[in-house]
């Protein structure tokens, strides 16, 4: 018998599969995470993340004007700091580096873009870490706590639209909340990093941020193989307050981002982290695959898996080929 239904007629002809794609991918779901160095006079290359930066406060500018022209939703801001302290200091201080290019972006880009800075601790500490230790060397949650809300009101100072905690504390974001309600802030957002795996592919991003850390982040950050334990994340975050929740990494994930997908009422954002960026740049460079073909089919992945937004060292590169379509 020959089949009685052709699926394959629905792909005969470009127009055909055009007319009937599901997925789309726009420049304006696409958010570029950017870094700046302290105290640097030319933009750093980051050797295992090819194509991305550590700025000057000069050079973040003006890419990042770029980026707003090309498109792209919404820019995510880490700070490299010239020095750490066991507190992470600098991230607290309103002439800190994150503060510091806060205040110039958003001097320069107004609202004409989403600006996100990364609300966390372990660029900025002495030993790496994402919060503070305490006197046995684990990381004390609560003293935590306590600097993630100032750290939050001096980047919604600085001019950050939403604050991006990184760090998976427990509670983090009922205190950012109340912190930055306390100060005035009540338009500022919370982007909450809710789904956070402790992941083998932070690792370049390690390199971007000149990250002091031994060991690993394990006791905080979630276990790879634990897909429910994310939904309770999302639960207590969506109950804290977060505006938006994310699920980071993105490609190992998808599961993780259909299921948080399915029982969040605000926009779920997916992080393509370092690593992914890496392994592809590195295929590619090696001729082993498609550059372009590649990145836009993990993007349209990750979209299709259910994120509303998806963070990207490629966005700008992304937002132009997206715009030929
Ligand atoms: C923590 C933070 C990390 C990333 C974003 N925020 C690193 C970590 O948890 O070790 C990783 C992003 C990437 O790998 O691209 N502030």
């Amino acid at each position: 018998m020959f089949p009685a239904h052709r699926p394959r007629r629905l792909r005969t002809t470009a127009a055909m599969r055009r007319l009937v794609g599901e997925t789309t991918v726009r420049p304006r779901q696409l958010v570029l995470p950017m870094f700046v160095k302290e105290g640097a006079t030319q933009p750093v290359a980051i050797s295992s993340m090819p194509g991305v930066f550590q700025h000057t406060r000069e050079s973040l500018l003006k890419a990042a004007v770029e980026a707003v022209q090309a498109g792209v939703g919404g820019l995510m801001i880490f700070g490299v700091p010239a020095e750490r302290d066991a507190v992470g200091s600098g991230a607290t201080d309103p002439d800190g580096i994150l503060n510091a290019a806060l205040n110039d972006l958003r001097a320069e880009l107004g609202d004409s873009t989403v600006l996100m800075s990364d609300c966390c601790l372990d660029e900025f500490t002495d030993h790496g870490h994402c919060g503070v230790l305490a006197v046995d060397g684990t990381v004390d949650n609560d003293a935590t706590l306590e600097v993630y809300g100032e750290m939050a009101v001096a980047q919604a100072t600085a001019g950050a639209h939403l604050v991006g905690p990184s760090g998976m504390m427990d509670g983090q974001i009922g205190f950012i909340r109340t912190a930055l309600d306390e100060a005035g802030f009540l338009d500022t957002g919370i982007l909450a990093y809710s789904a956070k795996y402790a992941s083998a592919l932070y690792g370049p991003f390690r390199e971007a941020v000149d990250s002091q850390l031994k060991g690993d982040r394990k006791t905080y950050q979630q276990d790879p193989g634990n897909g429910r334990e994310a939904l309770r994340e999302v639960a207590l975050d969506l109950a804290e307050g977060a505006d938006m929740v994310m699920v980071k990494p993105a490609g190992p994930y998808l599961d993780v981002v259909r299921s948080v997908k399915e029982i969040s009422d605000v926009p779920v954002a997916a992080y393509q982290i370092s690593g992914e960026y890496a392994m592809v740049e590195a295929a590619a460079a090696n001729g082993w695959i498609d550059r372009e073909r590649t990145v836009l089919e993990t993007l349209t992945s990750i979209r299709r898996a259910g994120a509303d937004v998806v963070l990207t060292y490629w966005a700008v590169e992304a937002a132009g080929w997206l715009d030929r379509e």
